[in-house]
C-alpha cells in the first residue's frame, strides 16, 4: 500500500473515533444529561484543523486524478470533492450552534443542536464509508504510484495530535475521551 494510502487510512480511523465521541454527547443531550460542551468544540475544531484543513485538500488531487484516469468513477470523485466543500461549511455552522446553545441553554436549542449533530455526524460517517469502501480501493486499482506521489506531493507533513506518539497539549480532553470510550 502507497503511504499515503494508509495516512488517509489513518486519518479515517481517528476521524470516525472522533465522531463517536461527539455522539456519545449528543445521545447524552438527547436524553437531557449533563454534556461537556468543551469537549465538543474541541472535537469540531479537531475536524477543522485536520480532516477539513489538511486530509480533504490532498484527496481532492487524489480523487481529481482518479476522474481523470477512469472515467467510470469520474462522477463519483466530482461528488466527493464538492462534498468537501459542503462538509468545511457544516462543520463552521455546527461549531456556531454549539457555541450559541453552550451560551444560552434553553430547552428548543438543545433540540435543534441534537438534531443538527445527529445530521453532521450521519454526513461525515457517509462520506468516510464512500471513500473506504468505493474511492480508495477503486484509487488503490487504478492510479499508479506516480499519481499517488503527486497526491502525496501536495501534504502537508504535519503529525495529527490524536495519533498517540506525542502528548496532545490542545486536544488532551478529546485524546483521554477516545482512550476510555475504547
Ligand atoms: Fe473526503
Ligand atoms: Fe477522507
Amino acid at each position: 500500500m502507497h503511504p499515503l494510502a494508509q495516512r488517509l487510512h489513518d486519518d479515517h480511523r481517528r476521524l470516525t473515533q472522533v465522531l463517536g465521541v461527539l455522539e456519545a454527547q449528543i445521545d447524552r443531550l438527547a436524553r437531557a444529561e449533563d454534556v461537556d460542551f468543551d469537549l465538543m468544540l474541541d472535537a469540531m475544531t479537531y475536524i477543522t484543523e485536520f480532516p477539513n484543513r489538511l486530509h480533504h485538500p490532498v484527496e481532492d488531487v487524489l480523487f481529481a486524478r482518479l476522474a481523470a484516469s477512469d472515467p467510470g468513477a469520474a462522477d463519483a470523485c466530482q461528488a466527493q470533492i464538492a462534498e468537501h466543500q459542503r462538509l468545511f461549511h457544516d462543520s463552521a455552522a455546527f461549531y456556531n450552534l454549539l457555541e450559541a446553545v453552550q451560551m444560552d441553554d434553553a430547552t428548543l436549542m438543545r433540540d435543534r443542536l441534537v438534531d443538527a449533530g445527529r445530521e453532521f455526524i450521519a454526513a461525515q460517517r457517509a462520506h468516510l464509508l464512500r471513500e473506504e469502501r468505493e474511492l480508495l480501493p477503486r484509487a488503490e486499482q487504478q492510479l499508479r504510484d506516480a499519481d499517488w506521489d503527486i497526491a502525496a506531493g501536495t501534504a502537508s507533513v504535519v503529525s495529527d495530535p490524536l495519533d498517540g506518539t506525542a502528548t496532545p497539549a490542545r486536544y488532551q480532553a478529546l485524546y483521554e475521551a477516545i482512550c476510555t470510550a475504547h
